[in-house]
């Protein structure tokens, strides 16, 4: 089968890992890179002197060989990017967010529609093994019904100036809650502050309520000391903590839980009991594959085969309303904002 070959728009921070993954890659080639910025085009010609680069991506898209575009641009401009990519009639792999905002991300999806050209979104963690290991859990009911999901994604840096904290860390959270709890929230409420930039929020907190009484609980922040990217899933069964930045044990099952005594037969009310279970902590063995890897060799096998990306252009959405949501509820002083 022939290579089917691509072009790369954005090589920043992020845009170089998928020239790597594309290089590594057996049924897929990277022709052309864009960036606006001649360094970052310096730096990509001098890793791969083969490679076309260009200052314009509209380069890549009069070449009618280019079959597919990888969109790894700061947020504001993915919208303008990715709709002229789709008019061009070129499958798009695009970095989360989607776009800004609901209107922009409607649109995208129609135009794929119409253009027949696949449209997927960058939310890698939905590509990550313990997630996939995670949600399987959950599926064959071993946690038991949902109640609490627990997000924490905060470091010192990378700083943003294009959007605030919350568009850019939150697409993973909500990504994997909506992942997880198979449901969206119809309410949330948000709470955050800016310190380095006027107008643009470095630490946010958000609390979603979803149907069947799950709650979620986030926080986004670039000015913390360390590195912590943690969740914990509570189930009337089990818990689980995911901790994406340990060295080892990066998913333990807690065999805990908090319950009722369900057996209330000739008692009164003022005599129910609340159990407290705390048995084993299991760690499973869990296939370590690069997340990154699996998404970009996911989005190929949708483009040579006619596949739905699983992160498609309704996934985007899904995920984009709710930071509007959120983004609303900050606006509004801490309103509570429904969906
Ligand atoms: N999935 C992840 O874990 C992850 C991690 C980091 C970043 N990202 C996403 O990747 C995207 C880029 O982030 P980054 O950290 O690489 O940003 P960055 O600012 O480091 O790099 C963006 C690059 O795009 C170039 N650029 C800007 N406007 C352009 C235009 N109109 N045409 C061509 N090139 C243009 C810039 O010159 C720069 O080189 C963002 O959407 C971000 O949310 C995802």
């Amino acid at each position: 089968m022939e290579k089917i070959k691509l072009g790369l728009i954005g090589y920043g921070y992020w845009g170089p890992n998928f020239a790597r993954v594309i290089g590594e890659s057996s049924n897929s080639t990277l022709k052309y890179c864009a960036d606006s910025d001649d360094r970052s085009l310096e730096r990509a010609k001098k890793k791969y002197p083969t490679l076309i680069t260009t200052k314009d991506y509209r380069d890549i898209l009069s070449d009618g060989d280019v079959k597919a575009v990888i969109i790894v641009t700061p947020t504001k401009t993915h919208y303008q990017i990715a709709k002229e990519c789709i008019l061009a009639k070129k499958h798009v792999f695009i970095e989360k967010p989607l776009c800004q905002n609901v209107k922009e991300a409607q649109e995208l999806i129609l135009l794929a529609q119409d253009y027949k050209v696949k449209l997927m979104v960058g939310h890698v963690f939905l590509f990550n093994s313990a997630v996939k290991f995670i949600k399987d859990l959950i599926d064959r009911g071993h946690i038991g019904r949902l109640r609490h999901l627990h997000f924490q994604r905060r470091n010192l840096g990378p700083i943003r100036q294009d959007v605030n904290v919350l568009w850019d860390l939150a697409p993973h959270d909500i990504s994997m809650a909506l992942h997880f709890i198979g449901d969206k929230p119809f309410s949330v409420i948000a709470s955050g502050e800016s310190f380095l930039q006027k107008g643009i929020l470095d630490v946010v907190s958000a609390s979603l309520k979803f149907p069947h009484n799950v709650m979620v609980n986030m926080i986004f922040s670039w000015i913390d000391p360390v590195k912590v990217r943690d969740i914990a899933i509570v189930g009337e069964n089990k818990m689980v903590l995911f901790d994406d930045v340990a060295q080892s044990e990066r998913v333990k099952i807690f065999n805990k839980n908090a319950n009722i005594i369900k057996n209330t037969l000739d008692v009164s009310f003022g005599e129910y009991q609340i159990s407290l279970h705390s048995g084993d902590i299991l760690v499973p063995a869990i296939e370590n594959r690069e997340p990154l890897k699996e998404e970009f060799n996911h989005f190929i096998d949708c483009v040579a085969n006619n596949k739905k990306p699983f992160t498609d252009g309704q996934n985007g959405l899904d995920v984009v309303r709710i930071i509007s949501a959120i983004q609303q509820s900050l606006d509004q002083n801490s309103t509570l904002v429904k969906l």
